[in-house]
């Protein structure tokens, strides 16, 4: 696995407790100086690295200040919006972070603050929220994604504030709304946002008890993203001014009350649970005020026009499950939709007739749907003002020879799609046509000049097809393509214009792709290229993959120029000499740069000869060297690269120690530097490194007792054989005390394993960044943990177990869902 995107950080109970703030006498429309004061004080003692809280100065009216808003008549700060600023964490001079985060006697009197948003400030620690209750105005209150985990009371917290609107606790790691309070004050909300927590227990009626006068105003209820069980209970009708209801994404089980039709102000609802069971009801066709519908999990049954009766307004359209539909092949439905995605329902085998109806709309997802057979007079001229389209996983059987496509993004891999590529517009930026059995070359699409005007292709993958001819090089053509995927195809030739080109026949002893200046990632692995590692290559490049070749010679200090590389793969090459030490000062490794980019990649992990190919918000530092002539010792610099997440020095002739600064790289998960010549004592250091998912020291001379702490407990003595002189548990065959002498079984047995347990990393690093809102929503609908927790499912390896030990999370979602 590779790092989580890096932590954002921000203190402000600081602010609070620095601010003791009086009535003041003010009746200007400028700031009040005490609250501008405190504001200063806050801003002394905060990091910002992005220098966001430049317009905060001695100088000018804080009422103008960013993120500040007051009262115009009193000047008091009524605002502070400082939500996802990416402010660095408190400063720790002068202070100590203890008396900081427990608000001291001296609570801030704020009483005029209305609005506190300080969602996304993922490493504010709050200790206790007694400071809130003197925020006496408070109308709006975001916390969201600020660990309140170890808060017990927050529900008697918040309810102290009959004046709250609005709030919204998302992804607080808050984990019981069963608490003993049996009452709570919550007569104004209208807007409550609990989505995204860990509450694993039946919804309590009395949080919801309207006779109480509690919650009657509620407009918005968010309860998605939570374990949630029991059934979607039937009382949630008597909320009838309910606007947004979304329980999706949780345990709910039993069947979908069919009272929730009776909510007939409801314009979004969202239900989406893997153990409710039967049909939708009919009377959500009686919602004629909603606009977005999302329904997924394990419903199933037939829906007719009854279900959709007077959906008038209706927009978005998501039904996820495996619904089937009868409708009449001449039905108009009563809506006009912008997004429709019905992936994984029962559509085939011909393109639905009635999606022909809908003119206004921007994307559509009907892959995995089971259509096999389109109208290509029709669809390819309905498809164009699709904004997006995804009809990928079908066995949809047409020739692509003639059509031109015109979406922004289109999704067609997994289909039988034949003839030559499509031509494309200037529009489309993102387009996947692999897996098919497409023929001829490549140029036309490539390099086809599209009037005066510029591809803006950003993205291209047509792997997996049958295209031959060479690769043509285009480059000043497409000067956007940063991802270009063109593996397991039958292209040939010489010059290798750019990027994914892996598993193809491609030779060449001088490399050049310096044309191409926005690259950014290259795959030219397993090819036959020679000669020496390629040193002209774009600056923007920030992956580059050459594993599998033929390259030799040592590895280039050039490299260390390159400020964007955060991913080098050299593995299985014949590289000689001793790695540079310049190499390890890659700004890509260095935190204070990734933090502030966050791309958003999808790696191919190669784990014992599958292709394993996933998306998520990741943050590289991958160093593969393996399997090469290396030799001299491990540069001590490289164990100071505290971002890097992956190391594989395996299979090298490298000498020397494992320095202790190994204990400082936090971000480590996988490391291996077995089959190498190392030695002296394993750091006891290593057991801080608490990600470590891959583990492997074998076959070294490596002396002394290996470390039982931390994360070193989980690993077996697969990690450790073939060091004869190690003792110590997991190698049960001897302990410290005793002289060991013949080791030769072990190694026997070991030999094969650590060949085949082997695992390649960063055998493709493929983008996705940059798809504007809708799209987004369509390639990360849900939350990067239920993916990842898809993924593991999948995978159900020894390696993505012991991930799955680390994420406490994973684990208990994988209890529950049991
Ligand atoms: C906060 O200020 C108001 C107005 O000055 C005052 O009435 C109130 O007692 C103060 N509260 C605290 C806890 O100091
Ligand atoms: C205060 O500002 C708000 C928003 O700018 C404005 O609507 C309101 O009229 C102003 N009130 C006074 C008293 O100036
Ligand atoms: C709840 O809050 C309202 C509005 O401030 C107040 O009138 C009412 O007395 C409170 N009820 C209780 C039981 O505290
Ligand atoms: C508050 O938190 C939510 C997530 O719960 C976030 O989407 C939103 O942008 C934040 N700010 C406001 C003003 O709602
Ligand atoms: C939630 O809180 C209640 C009351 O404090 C307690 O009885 C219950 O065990 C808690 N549930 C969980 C899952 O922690
Ligand atoms: C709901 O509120 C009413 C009125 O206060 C009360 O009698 C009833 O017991 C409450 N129900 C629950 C389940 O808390
Ligand atoms: C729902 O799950 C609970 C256990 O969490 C079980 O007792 C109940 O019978 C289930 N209900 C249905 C309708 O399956
Ligand atoms: C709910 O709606 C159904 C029709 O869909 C109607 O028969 C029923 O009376 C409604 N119930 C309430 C409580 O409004
Ligand atoms: C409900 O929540 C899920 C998951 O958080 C989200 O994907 C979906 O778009 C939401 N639906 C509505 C109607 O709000
Ligand atoms: C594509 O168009 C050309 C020229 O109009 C025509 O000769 C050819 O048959 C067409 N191919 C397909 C598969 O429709
Ligand atoms: C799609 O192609 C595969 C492989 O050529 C073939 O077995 C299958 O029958 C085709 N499916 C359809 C619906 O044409
Ligand atoms: C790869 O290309 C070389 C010449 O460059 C040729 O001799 C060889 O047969 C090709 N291999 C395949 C599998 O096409």
């Amino acid at each position: 696995m590779v790092c989580f995107t890096s932590k954002i950080s921000v203190l402000l109970l600081l602010l609070l407790s620095a601010m003791v703030l009086q009535e003041g006498n003010c009746s200007t429309h400028s700031c009040n100086k005490k609250d501008q004061s405190a504001l200063l004080i806050f801003k002394h003692d905060v990091v910002d690295p992005s220098n966001y809280l430049s317009s905060w100065s001695n100088e000018q009216d804080c009422c103008a200040w960013k993120g500040v808003q007051c009262d115009n008549v009193t000047g008091r700060v009524t605002t502070l919006d400082l939500s996802n600023q990416y402010l660095e964490g408190l400063s720790l001079r002068n202070s100590n972070y203890q008396s900081l985060v427990k608000p001291s006697n001296a609570y801030a009197n704020f009483s005029s603050l209305k609005y506190l948003d300080l969602s996304f400030n993922e490493d504010l620690q709050l200790d206790n929220l007694k400071w809130l209750s003197h925020l006496s105005s408070l109308q709006l209150l975001n916390l969201s994604a600020i660990n309140l985990g170890s808060e017990t009371n927050w529900l008697q917290t918040m309810a102290m504030h009959p004046s709250l609107l609005e709030l919204r606790l998302s992804m607080c790691h808050l984990n019981n709304i069963s608490h003993s309070v049996m009452f709570v004050n919550f007569t104004s909300l209208v807007t409550l946002d609990l989505s995204q927590n860990y509450f694993h227990s039946n919804l309590p009626y009395w949080l919801f008890n309207i006779s109480t006068c509690n919650l009657r105003k509620l407009k918005s209820l968010r309860l998605d993203d939570n374990e949630l069980k029991g059934p979607i209970p039937d009382w949630l009708r008597k909320h009838e001014h309910l606007q947004h209801l979304n329980l999706s994404e949780n345990l709910f089980n039993g069947s979908f009350p069919s009272s929730l039709g009776n909510l007939s102000s409801l314009t979004q609802l969202g239900v989406n649970s893997d153990s409710l069971s039967g049909n939708l009801p009919n009377s959500i066709g009686q919602l004629f005020n909603l606009r977005s519908l999302y329904i997924g999990g394990s419903l199933s049954g037939v829906l007719s026009e009854k279900h959709f009766f007077k959906l008038f307004n209706l927009e978005s359209l998501v039904l996820l499950s495996a619904f089937s539909f009868d409708l009449d092949p001449n039905w108009i439905p009563p809506f006009q939709l912008h997004e429709i995605d019905l992936r994984n329902t029962i559509l085939g085998p011909t393109f639905p007739e009635w999606l022909y109806t809908q003119k206004t709309l921007e994307t559509l997802d009907v892959s995995s749907t089971g259509i096999t057979s389109i109208n290509s007079d029709r669809v390819w001229s309905f498809l164009a003002s699709v904004r997006a389209i995804r009809l990928s996983k079908n066995k949809i059987s047409a020739d692509l020879s003639n059509v031109t496509l015109n979406s922004e993004y289109i999704t067609m891999n997994h289909n039988n799609f034949t003839g030559g590529l499509p031509l494309i517009s200037t529009n489309v930026y993102y387009l996947d046509l692999s897996h098919n059995f497409l023929s001829g070359p490549i140029s036309p699409l490539l390099c086809s000049k599209l009037g005066r005007e510029m591809n803006t292709l950003y993205y291209l993958d047509v792997s997996h097809n049958l295209l031959t001819g060479v690769i043509p090089d285009c480059g000043e053509n497409c000067r956007d393509l940063a991802f270009l995927k063109i593996h397991n195809n039958k292209l040939g030739g010489e010059i290798p214009p750019s990027v994914d080109l892996h598993k193809n026949n491609l030779s060449g002893n001088s490399l050049d792709i310096s044309n191409f200046k926005s690259l950014e990632y290259f795959n030219l692995g397993e090819n036959n290229f020679s000669g020496v590692v390629p040193t002209r290559i774009p600056k923007s490049i920030q992956g580059m993959i050459l594993r599998g070749n033929h390259f030799s010679g040592n590895i280039p200090a050039e490299l260390c120029s390159f400020p964007s590389l955060r991913l080098l793969d050299l593995a299985q090459n014949k590289l000689s000499g001793s790695i540079p030490s310049c190499i390890f000062k890659y700004s890509f490794l260095d935190g204070a740069r990734t933090i502030k980019y966050h791309p958003r990649f999808s790696v191919e992990f190669f784990l014992r000869g599958r292709e394993v190919e996933f998306q998520g918000d990741w943050l590289f530092g991958i160093l593969d060297l393996s399997t090469n002539n290396l030799s001299g010792e491990i540069p001590p610099e490289l164990f100071d690269l505290t971002q890097l997440c992956a190391l594989n020095l395996s299979r090298n002739h490298l000498v020397g120690k494992i320095s202790s600064n190994i204990g400082g790289m936090k971000n480590l998960e996988i490391l291996d530097l077995s089959n190498n010549h190392l030695s002296g004592e394993i750091p006891a250091a290593i057991s801080k490194v608490s990600f470590l998912s891959l583990f492997n020291l074998s076959y070294n001379d490596f002396t002394g007792e290996i470390p039982s702490r931390g994360q070193l407990l989980t690993f077996t003595s697969w990690s450790y054989v073939g060091n004869p002189k190690l003792c110590g548990p997991p190698l049960l065959t001897h302990n410290c005390s005793e002289e060991v002498v013949n080791h030769d079984e072990a190694q026997q047995d070991g030999s094969n394993d650590s060949l085949n347990d082997s695992l390649y990393i960063g055998m493709g690093v493929g983008y996705v960044t940059g798809l504007g809102g809708v799209l987004y929503s369509l390639l990360l609908n849900r939350p990067w943990r239920h993916k990842y927790f898809g993924f593991l499912d999948n995978i159900l390896d020894w390696l993505y177990v012991f991930v799955a030990l680390k994420l406490n999370k994973l684990r208990e979602l994988r209890a529950s869902s049991r």
